[in-house]
């Protein structure tokens, strides 16, 4: 009953209680003030202590229950609470209750599955099995909520100022963004009229406070508090083939040749539950991959074709005496209990399971020893799902943490967490020379250092589809840069043209994955029709080109914190003229990248805004349109909206790619400058194996490209070239006609042969004609 409902500020008690305020640097400030009772915080997000820079707002808590966040030069007032009314507590739950002025917008909320802009919704942050809470009606038609992912990270904007406020607390969080309950104006004697407030129902409030002001300022601030995600290995950039039903060694020996027939690029191939022996964790089915001997050989045959194997990992262990895993850890004294002492018992796939306590240090290595034994079979990364925890039938609230000594309230929303800082110590235990891929369902404040997410089971409709994008950039904004959806849709039967749609609109995504349903339609890229197919294989192909821009963009997030996917109002102001925040249907991939996918069915038209003082190239004609305003276009079946910012340059792989084999050391590099651009492009390219931690200690190339024009030239130069993983080899790619290219290093200029200067990336024939090519070197 009532699952949505969050308390209200009416049964609260306001009043003065001591605080400590603290500026850890950077304008990141903790609030933590004395709740209804005594309380450790349980959380194990392990956040930032010090935050680089400085900071110029600060946060005062007064003595008659006010709180205000102002700019320390000018005394401006970007937040503040209601004097009297600010910090409350009802029973053991508290509250925080801001004021909420006029042009306040609301972001981020972590997975959050309603629409991009915020304001009006209440929030419940409990990491939730969506199949298992909510009707499928509700699924396929609506916006379940609470999801998978609990990240309590609230963003305000106000104009094109941005703040955050974050709640380290791992058990349920609430949020009222200002629903009309709370502020109608029939409602006068209403105090709290004019409010958003945020709390939990137990605990003692531990709030971070972060002032960007610009968003990619906040993300990035936001990204060094939580920890950023570390770089992944090349292949989990590429694309990834999935299917609840893949079972054997010969299913997967399929996919390798049909994707080699149909010259398809794809370099993770998943096994769902059905690879194990009736559904036990860290085994693998005799019927299906024979000895271990045999199992070792098939991963290893498939990984010599350039294919990683990634098997599913879910935590629930089988109740079954005998079964190593499940006796081991009984042993050891490492499963959750339930109130009268007894290991507690869910249902999951295997029927009655067991699950490990990851609260436990114990149990994480324990954990960690059997993923460590698992990935030395060959297998290249893991999938951990139901880590929500999804328990079937039995009550979660008799699922207890630390020996039964903590409620589940304490831990739920960071079991994922725990599976995953457990998984990631087994891959680095295993190959410690490797970086490790995991890929979670549910996630929680800091999980980004250790598991990529995938949006859960979504469905094959359109709904789904547009839906996607303002999913995908809440998590980026929250701290999840590397995420994506099901694409094509996982429940219910895809079909040509969705699944065309599909993966127009998310083939750059931070993560691309085609996954299904058990027994829904087949819709591996040949499945769905001959057009579908060669449609979709472009598009594949046309992420492995770009894989070199991705990369930069998963290292600038290693780096600075960067966000992957973002809205248009990251990089550009949002304006009365040219309004981007509530656009929820285009989206940007890093600076350079616009993406505007046709979302709806039966449809080829629609509106492009093009933010920005300067043009984009339309990579589907090769025009050149102006930015600052809203242009109407239409993509054929094959194309779609896709622009470059004027005055980029991107990296890219050479001609089309058929397989994943990359070469990041050999690129061309795409200008975007125009005979008339007055603006000058600069860009940083590096790259290193893709695999290992060597880059760490310099084995990593890295060169700066600045590009301009001069008398009808265009010069560019190169800078900091430090070859510490061998050559790098570039072809120039233009996009005007310019009377010659002189390319300048160490000083040194030098003409290039110059051909024509047109290109095409989306169109039916990827078409590539100019070409300048220099070694650098
Ligand atoms: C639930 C996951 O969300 C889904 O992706 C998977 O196919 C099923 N579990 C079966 O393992």
């Amino acid at each position: 009953m009532y699952f949505n409902k969050i308390r209200h500020p009416a049964n609260f008690v306001f009043s003065a209680r001591p605080a400590s305020v603290e500026n850890l640097g950077g304008d990141v400030h903790r609030l933590r003030l004395r709740g209804a009772k005594p309380w450790k915080n349980p959380s194990q997000a392990e956040l930032a202590t010090t935050i680089a820079g400085e900071s110029r707002h600060s946060v005062a808590v007064t003595k008659d229950n006010g709180l205000s966040l102002t700019e320390s030069a000018t005394g401006r007032s970007l937040l503040s609470g209601f004097p009297g009314a600010t910090f409350g507590t009802c029973g053991s739950a508290w509250m925080l209750q801001f004021r909420h002025t006029a042009g306040l917008e609301f972001y981020g909320l972590g997975e959050h599955n309603k629409g991009l802009e915020k304001s009006g919704q209440r929030v419940k942050f409990w990491n939730t099995d969506l199949w298992a809470d909510f009707s499928i009606f509700e699924i396929r038609h609506g916006h379940p909520n609470p999801m998978y992912v609990a990240i309590p990270w609230l963003i305000v904007k106000q104009g094109n100022d941005y703040l955050g406020i974050l709640v380290n607390h791992p058990g349920a969080v609430f949020m009222d963004l200002a629903s009309s309950f709370i502020w109608s104006a029939d409602n006068p004697d209403d105090r709290n009229r004019g409010s958003f407030y945020l709390g939990a129902p137990d605990g003692e409030p531990d709030v971070y406070i972060i002032v960007g002001p610009s968003l990619p300022e906040l993300t990035r601030k936001l990204q060094q508090l939580v920890g950023r995600t570390p770089l992944p290995p090349l292949w989990a950039l590429g694309h990834h083939q999935c299917r609840w039903g893949y079972a054997s060694a010969k299913d997967l020996q399929s996919l390798d040749r049909k994707f080699t027939e149909h010259r398809i690029p794809t370099d993770g191939l998943w096994l769902d539950i059905d690879y194990m022996d009736r559904y036990k964790v860290f085994t693998f089915d005799a019927k299906h991959w024979g000895n271990s001997t045999q199992l070792r050989s098939s991963l290893a045959a498939l990984a010599k074709k350039g294919r990683r194997v990634i098997p599913i990992l879910d935590p629930g262990v089988k109740v079954e005496p005998g079964y190593v895993v499940q006796d081991g850890g009984l042993k050891a004294g490492i499963f959750c209990l339930n109130p009268a002492g007894q290991p507690y018992i869910g249902f999951v796939w295997p029927g009655k399971t067991y699950f490990p306590d990851f609260s436990l240090p114990e149990a994480r290595s324990w954990w960690a020893a059997h993923v460590k034994d698992f990935a030395r079979l060959g297998v290249a990364g893991a999938w951990l799902d139901m880590n929500d925890p999804s328990v079937g039938n039995a009550e979660l609230d008799d699922m207890l943490f630390d020996h039964g000594r903590q409620p589940h309230e304490y831990y739920h929303n960071q079991y994922a967490l725990g599976m995953a800082k457990a998984s990631h110590e087994g891959f680095l235990a295993a190959r410690p020379d490797e970086r490790p891929f995991l890929l979670a369902r549910s996630a929680f404040i800091s999980s980004s250092r250790y598991t990529a997410v995938w949006t859960g089971d979504n469905v094959a409709n359109w709904h789904h589809l547009r839906t996607s994008i303002p999913l995908s950039i809440g998590l980026a904004l929250s701290g999840q840069p590397f995420n994506g959806p099901d694409v094509c849709g996982f429940a219910d039967d895809t079909n040509p043209a969705l699944a065309v749609a599909w993966y127009k609109a998310g083939f750059l995504f931070p993560f691309l994955r085609n996954h299904s349903m058990l027994n829904s339609r087949q819709q591996e890229p040949w499945a769905l029709g001959a057009s579908a197919l060669k449609i979709i294989s472009h598009y594949i192909r046309l992420r492995y080109k770009l894989l070199p821009y991705l990369y930069q963009n998963f290292i600038a997030q290693e780096q600075t914190g960067e966000a992957i996917l973002r809205p248009l109002f990251y990089d550009y102001a949002d304006t009365a003229a040219l309004p981007l925040s509530k656009i929820g249907d285009q989206f940007m991939v890093g600076r350079d990248l616009l993406q505007a996918p046709v979302v709806e069915e039966n449809t080829r038209d629609r509106q492009v805004v093009l933010p920005g003082a300067h043009r984009w190239f339309s990579a589907q004609d090769g025009r050149w349109l102006d930015g600052g305003r809203t242009h109407a276009t239409s993509a054929g079946p094959v194309e779609t909206p896709l622009y470059f910012r004027e005055g980029a340059l991107v990296p890219m792989q050479i001609g089309e790619r058929t397989t994943q084999k990359n070469d990041l050391g050999k690129i061309e590099l795409h200008c975007f400058l125009r005979r008339d651009s007055s603006a000058s492009a600069t860009s940083t390219y590096a790259f290193d194996d893709g695999l290992s931690f060597a880059y760490q200690k310099g084995k990593r190339t890295t060169a700066t490209f600045t590009a301009r024009v001069e008398d009808g030239a265009l010069v560019l130069t190169v800078d900091n070239y430090q070859p510490g993983f061998g050559p790098l080899s570039v072809q120039v790619m233009l996009h005007d006609r310019f009377q010659s290219v002189v390319f300048v290093h160490k000083g040194r200029r030098q003409s290039l042969p110059l051909t024509s200067a047109r290109v095409k990336l989306t169109g039916r024939a990827l078409s590539v004609k100019c070409t300048a090519l220099k070694k650098i070197g």
